[in-house]
């Protein structure tokens, strides 16, 4: 179903127009939110207020509309939608958009966009067929451009062939099954640490390490970027937080189990925070004085393993439970042990060897060690690791248990 998206329509210029009409019904009924762009052709087929009453939106239809730009400029209108759609795509349209043209309001919304593009050809068999508009084709889809049909069968102008513009349920369909790919993980949960941890030593002191949060950041953006309803609890650092992603900040181990804990039940569960393994286990409750008799010993005490608690958790323990393993040398090996050690089921482990600038870097050079044995990704940024684990993610939760 379409609950909560946003599709802005482009209606071209083309006798299939009137099918638009019924394509605006079927979003709405599949719980969509439609708004309309129609063009100078668009508008000798289908009425402004037909698609107004339809959609129950304002119809855009002119680029200089002072009051339009005043109150909604053309970028603005495509950066409010979830995905643009653009149907009946004429041959017109679809050479502008190849050429990258900006002519009028629908041509500039697609060179301003930053969605995904669906676009659903009309036109005559001859015009469909002419090389000129299947090399637009071909450059439209190799930069991801969406192509629903063409339909074969008989044409407004009389002629049989391929170029009927697809059916409104077959274009439902096909938004539908759209959004349902980019959010595999749409309906999971999603529980995520990252950064460090501080822990006190006085109101003023505490021990900390130099993890910056990024992995873990990324982590949870790429996770809910997939549908997953996804919490981050996060140690200090200086990021920002994640957009779509219900973010708890906490500073010590403890704090950060319980925040976790708090968040459960979850399907997945991944530990990227560099958890201080210990305490100080009397942290002074006034500030340490210099006060002669030399530095202070500071006794220490061991903090919780949050990953291995999540793995170990008898009712809650999250389908996929997935660690980290910062190593310096003999990487995979003791990615291996850890994995076993600590009942996650998959280990991402990197190389923090000083010489790789890992820790704190932009890059990662990771293993993914699993029941099934390893993979060695090649040197990725960060925010690729945390896409591609994402993806795996996705693929492991969609297996049956
Ligand atoms: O034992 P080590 O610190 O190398 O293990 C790293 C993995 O365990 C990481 O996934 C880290 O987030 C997690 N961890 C944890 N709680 C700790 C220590 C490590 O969740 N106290």
């Amino acid at each position: 179903m379409l609950h909560g998206k946003r599709i802005l329509l482009i209606v071209s210029g083309g006798i299939a127009a009137y099918k638009s009409l019924e394509l605006v019904r079927r979003l709405r009924e599949r719980g969509a939110a439609v708004r309309c762009v129609l063009t100078r052709g668009g508008a000798q087929f289908v009425t402004p207020l037909s698609l107004s009453a339809l959609s129950e939106d304002k119809v855009y239809t002119d680029l200089f509309s002072l009051t339009d730009e005043a109150e909604m400029g053309h970028i603005q209108l495509s950066r409010d939608a979830d995905l643009l759609v653009v149907a009946p795509a004429t041959a017109d349209i679809l050479a502008k958009m190849t050429q990258g043209l900006a002519d009028d309001l629908a041509s500039t919304v697609f060179l301003a966009t930053d969605k995904d593009v669906m676009a659903v050809p009309a036109m005559n068999v001859r015009m469909w067929e002419h090389p000129a508009t299947q090399a637009n084709l071909q450059t439209l889809q190799s930069r991801g451009v969406h192509i629903v049909g063409p339909n074969e069968g008989d044409m407004a102008c009389g002629e049989y062939g391929l170029g009927r513009m697809a059916e409104p349920e077959e274009i439902a369909d096909a938004i539908t099954d759209f959004f349902q790919a980019s959010a595999p993980l749409s309906g999971r949960r999603a529980l995520v640490t990252s950064g460090p941890t501080h822990e006190p030593i006085d109101p003023v002191r505490y021990i900390a390490n130099r993890s910056s949060g990024r992995q873990g950041h990324a982590i949870a953006s790429a996770l809910a970027r997939r549908g997953a309803a996804t919490t981050l609890v996060s140690g200090p650092t200086n990021l920002p937080d994640p957009a779509g992603v219900n973010v708890i900040h906490v500073e010590s181990a403890r704090d950060m189990l319980a925040a976790c804990e708090k968040s459960l039940p979850a399907d997945i569960a991944v530990c990227a925070a560099a958890v201080a393994d210990w305490r100080v286990a009397q942290a002074a409750d006034e500030k340490l004085k210099k006060n002669g008799g030399g530095p202070p010993t500071l006794e220490m005490a061991e903090n919780p393993d949050i990953l291995a608690t999540l793995a170990a958790a008898a009712n809650t323990r999250p389908r996929l439970v997935v660690g980290f393993a910062a190593e310096t040398e003999q990487v995979v090996a003791h990615a291996q042990a850890k994995r076993e050690r600590k009942g996650c089921d998959w280990i991402l482990a990197n190389d923090v060897s000083p010489e790789t600038g890992t820790f704190g870097g932009e890059d990662n050079t990771v293993h993914l060690v699993t029941a099934d044995g390893v993979e060695n990704w090649p040197r990725m940024s960060k925010s690729d690791v945390a896409e591609r684990l994402a993806e795996r993610a996705a693929i492991a939760l969609e297996t049956p248990e």
